[in-house]
């Protein structure tokens, strides 16, 4: 379809199925404030994460990656009685952004962030309560980092989401030579290969473009 027809059919799903929410909006306004780039989540994607966790019952999250915490506090407003999500940013100045929106969206309390690099910050985790959902959306260079530590933070169960898989198609390219590309094929191959997951990928046709996410359960 051309991209206005497809356009009109997201918009059309995120006024019909997800709405408004001010706390949801301001966020994505104060991160657009702070000419943080705009690749937060699509509203129908971020709705997609909350009710993953929801119908998995996911009491423990860990998200890698929070930028502006969009989808953070998404995924925290789906979180049962006593439930956490711990998300990990690199940068400081993007972390005291992502701070104050999910005060304001009130799930400051539900949401831990741990600052630092992610392949630094995921070894430190070890040996805490197993997380049931990870949602891997940080340099994609290091997806298959990021795979090994959702499977050992996990637990038979867990359920592990990709985000960006399909990068305009250029993922299908053999030969492509974008490192963050390569670094999702490896991810990919990982997630196919590695006994300890089972995995399958959706195109995705949102608010931001022709993309895809990968799904996976820890065996
Ligand atoms: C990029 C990263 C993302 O996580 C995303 O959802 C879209 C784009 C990027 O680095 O370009
Ligand atoms: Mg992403």
């Amino acid at each position: 379809p051309t991209s206005e027809r497809w356009r009109a059919l997201d918009a059309y799903f995120a006024e019909t199925l997800v709405g408004h929410d001010p706390a949801l909006e301001a966020a994505v306004a104060a991160q657009r404030e702070a000419d943080l780039p705009a690749i937060e989540v699509a509203p129908v994607n971020g709705k997609f994460l909350h009710l993953l966790t929801r119908i998995s019952g996911a009491k423990r999250v860990l998200e890698i990656g929070t930028l502006g915490a969009y989808s953070t506090i998404w995924m925290a407003r789906a979180l049962p009685a006593g439930g956490q999500v711990v998300t990990i940013e690199a940068e400081p100045h993007i972390a005291t952004i992502a701070r104050a929106n999910l005060k304001r969206a009130g799930v400051g309390e539900l949401v831990e962030i741990l600052l630092g690099r992610a392949a630094d910050v995921l070894p430190t985790l070890e040996g805490s309560e197993p997380f049931d959902l990870v949602f891997i959306d940080a340099d994609k260079e290091s997806n298959t980092i990021y795979l090994d530590w959702a499977a050992r933070l996990g637990h038979p169960g867990t359920v592990v989401v990709v985000d960006n898989v399909g990068r305009g198609g250029e993922v299908a390219n053999p030969a492509t030579e974008r490192s963050d590309v390569i670094g999702t094929q490896r991810g990919l191959e990982m997630l196919a290969r590695d006994p300890r997951f089972d995995a399958t990928a959706l195109q995705t046709l949102d608010a931001k473009g022709w993309d895809g996410i990968a799904i996976a359960v820890v065996v």
